[in-house]
């Protein structure tokens, strides 16, 4: 059977039951009532006949009676009276009714009821002063007639609600259910067969959370068959682009399916209170955008210090939680810090100290001994941490992330020799001159010589850093090999330029118009800047390269305008606080310059400060005409990239600083030294008239590198290198 009828059958089966037994307690009842009438009026009409009447027995005067019961036939049911001795003989009666009659029951003065056959009613009443008793007879037809009628009616009802349940009930079917069902059914087959990728999915009225359910489901087999097809391309083509599938297959291979652990201060989704409800937040920060997509890839474990408010709440018994929250891959731990050991430890010790003694931007670091401590206890701290994620796991592969780490791999290779460890270093290395004035330098060159793949983005880096070694400690450096060797173990010193992914198909083209009516800007060439507001971004430098560029250039004033998105970082640190005021009075004070009555509601510099989601900052990638990058000093910087992997329909324009890594692969940007501001003008007049063909040349060059040097590529070095590390201390 259907299930629609199977359906319709069941809700008929349990109406009819329903309204037979009502109809049945309404017969009941109906048929009550009808009695109790007849008992009434019968009880009424034999008392008042009674003395009437008992004079007649004893003459046995039928005339008489009728008479009697004539004057009482007005009443509608009467049908007769009659007289009875004791033992319920009849005396006298009027005519047509039964001979005999038995008598009330004993003890009874009135005794009434239906007579068998259920026609009639009789009402016995005892004389009062003669033996005896009358009898008053009623038509009583009319009782069986009502039950009746009840149940017709119940019938007629019954059938009433069958027709409308029924209809009712395939209409939901056919509508709300069955069509919602081939709708998406029919969906689901064309995604299947890869027809109308992209297409809507049906709105799914009843079957809304399962239709949301099978669009995620769709969209993991449209991902994979993009990557499956991927793969068969670069097969075909003999290329060897790396995809997150191959970095995933890769890194099974290599490290034999052992669990892979990130460690890094800044944890890739925090979980805020806004508002009154918890939101997820995505920090600005190249580490995360670069680390991420391989734990997305491989699975595993990214330790980090949980900073949101609403941390704590999000995580489970053992402080995990699943990320990333709209699809999770792998698990979050998070490490909990007091506000000494955070002060201590990240503002201080890594952010005064650290930062600005790698990075020449001329920011005097700042050592202090209490930072110092916290720096040690916190790495200890994250060393118990990692420690415990890789208990009982054979040979663990533990991937340290930058500068807040630098004690952490030596803590846990004297814990877990047996693991294999690598510290990446995000930021640049100084000379030895520069990093020399570090009052703790030979702790923590130690402690990240524990390592066994030590990285760098740039080669240059790795020799300043392989010299400073060399002037602190003692040991023995292979420069063939790039190798530190120190007792039993030896680490690799090598160049690992971070990357990102190329944005694929990011659906359309968001507006740009729209997108700088949302900021407040206008004109018709747009340049971007982003950037955590950073005494290294040289965000001053490129405003005044701004300002430069329209002075000699007053032909673009009105037209050209710079949207700078600054994400407020550090603000507990004086010097980023001094920074954000310093920016913003620098933006207004060349805004103020340029007001003209000419060009209204036009100003150059459209500075928003505030965190910017990734979302939003990559659909700025995809309209901006140019993007300038004027870091004073970067390891990387992977906003160029980020800009030159974007999804877009015409060629950007780069303007980079060459004292950033991505200077060393993006020769086709226009590289500049921020100090020198009249460059910089020239290479924003450049990047605006450069002509369309050159543009294509240099955008087309840019992004052939990054697809080839991609995210995936530099975690399959990595993981490589790890792979290869004899645990015996013996070079690889
Ligand atoms: C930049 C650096 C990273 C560093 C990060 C820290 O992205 O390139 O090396 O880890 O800043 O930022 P945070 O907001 O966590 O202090």
């Amino acid at each position: 059977m259907r299930v629609t009828t199977r359906l319709v059958v069941s809700i008929v089966f349990a109406a009819a039951l329903v309204s037979a037994g009502w109809t049945f307690f309404q017969a009941r009842g109906e048929r009550v009532h009808l009695l109790e009438e007849l008992n009434h009026r019968g009880a009424l009409l034999a008392d008042s006949l009674r003395e009437a009447a008992e004079p007649l027995a004893k003459r046995a005067d039928a005339k008489a009676l009728t008479r009697i019961a004539d004057k009482f036939g007005g009443r509608r049911r009467l049908r007769g009276i009659s007289l009875h001795s004791p033992d319920g003989k009849t005396l006298v009666a009027t005519a047509g009714l039964p001979d005999s009659t038995p008598p009330p029951r004993p003890g009874e003065t009135m005794d009434c009821g239906l007579i068998p056959g259920g026609a009639l009613h009789r009402c016995a009443a005892a004389l009062e002063n003669s033996p005896g008793f009358l009898s008053v007879f009623q038509d009583a037809t009319h009782v069986e007639a009502g039950v009746r009628e009840v149940w017709r009616r119940g019938f007629f009802r019954l059938l009433t609600q069958v027709l409308l349940i029924t209809a009712i009930t395939l209409w939901i079917v056919r509508f709300d259910i069955l069509a919602p069902i081939e709708r998406t059914a029919e969906w689901m087959r064309q995604q299947r067969a890869g027809e109308g990728q992209g297409a809507a999915l049906p709105p799914g009225g009843l079957l809304g959370p399962l239709a949301s359910e099978a669009a995620g489901l769709a969209k993991s087999l449209e991902t994979a068959r993009a990557a499956a097809e991927a793969e068969a391309r670069l097969r075909h083509s003999g290329q060897s682009i790396w995809t997150p599938d191959r970095l995933k297959e890769h890194a099974k291979d290599r490290l034999a399916g052992k669990p892979m652990v990130v460690v890094a201060n800044r944890e890739p989704y925090m979980h805020v209170k806004r508002d009154g409800t918890v939101k997820v937040v995505r920090p600005a920060s190249g580490l995360v955008s670069g680390v991420e997509p391989i734990l997305k890839a491989c699975g595993g474990t990214w330790v980090a210090h949980g900073a949101g408010d609403a941390d704590r709440e999000t995580v489970d018994a053992a402080d995990r939680v699943r990320v990333p929250p709209e699809e999770p891959r792998y698990s979050l731990r998070r490490v909990w810090l007091s506000k000494e050991q955070e002060d201590g430890y990240y503002y201080g010790f890594a952010n005064e100290g650290l930062w600005p003694l790698c990075h020449i931007a001329h920011a005097r670091p700042q050592f202090r001994a209490e930072d110092w401590k916290q720096y040690h206890a916190v790495n200890r701290l994250f060393a118990d941490a990692v420690l415990s994620e890789i208990d009982g796991v054979d040979q663990p592969c533990v991937l340290i992330q930058d500068y807040h780490f630098a004690l952490l791999p030596r803590m846990i290779k004297e814990a877990r020799p047996d693991a294999r460890v690598s510290l990446f270093w995000h930021i640049p290395w100084p000379n030895p001159e520069a990093f020399g004035i570090c009052p703790w330098q030979r702790e923590i060159i130690d402690g990240m010589l524990g390592a066994d793949v030590l990285g760098f983005h740039i080669q240059y880096h790795c020799n300043n850093f392989l010299e400073t070694v060399d002037r602190a400690l003692e040991c023995r450096i292979d420069w063939e090999r790039f190798a530190v060797r120190r007792g039993e173990h030896s680490t690799l010193v090598k160049p690992y330029p971070i990357s990102v992914a190329m944005e694929e198909d990011a659906g359309p083209l968001p507006s740009k118009d729209e997108l700088m009516k949302s900021v407040g800007a206008k004109g018709t060439i747009l340049a971007l800047g982003v950037d955590r507001l950073d005494y290294t971004k040289g965000i001053i430098e490129r405003f005044l390269a701004v300002e430069r560029f329209l002075e000699a250039n007053p032909a673009y004033l009105g037209r050209f305008v710079f949207v700078e998105l600054g994400a407020p970082s550090r603000t507990t640190i004086p010097r980023y606080r001094e920074l954000v005021e310093e920016v913003k009075m620098e933006a207004e004070r060349i805004n103020a310059r340029f007001v003209s009555k000419e060009h209204k509601d036009w100003k150059p510099i459209v500075l928003a400060v505030a965190h910017h989601e990734r979302n939003e900052v990559a659909r700025w990638y995809r309209v901006a005409d140019i993007c300038a990058v004027t870091s004073l000093h970067d390891g990387m910087n992977l906003v160029a990239k980020e800009y030159v992997a974007a999804d877009r329909e015409e060629p950007g324009a780069l303007i980079l600083s060459r004292f950033t890594g991505a200077s060393r692969e993006l020769r086709d940007a226009l590289i500049v030294n921020p100090y020198d501001v009249e460059r910089v003008a020239d290479a924003l007049r450049e990047a605006v008239e450069m002509e369309p063909e050159e543009r294509r040349r240099r955008w087309e060059s840019m992004r052939e590198g990054i697809r080839e040097n991609n995210i995936y590529r530099w975690g399959a070095r990595l993981v490589d290198d790890l792979a290869r590390v004899r645990l015996d201390g013996k070079p690889a």
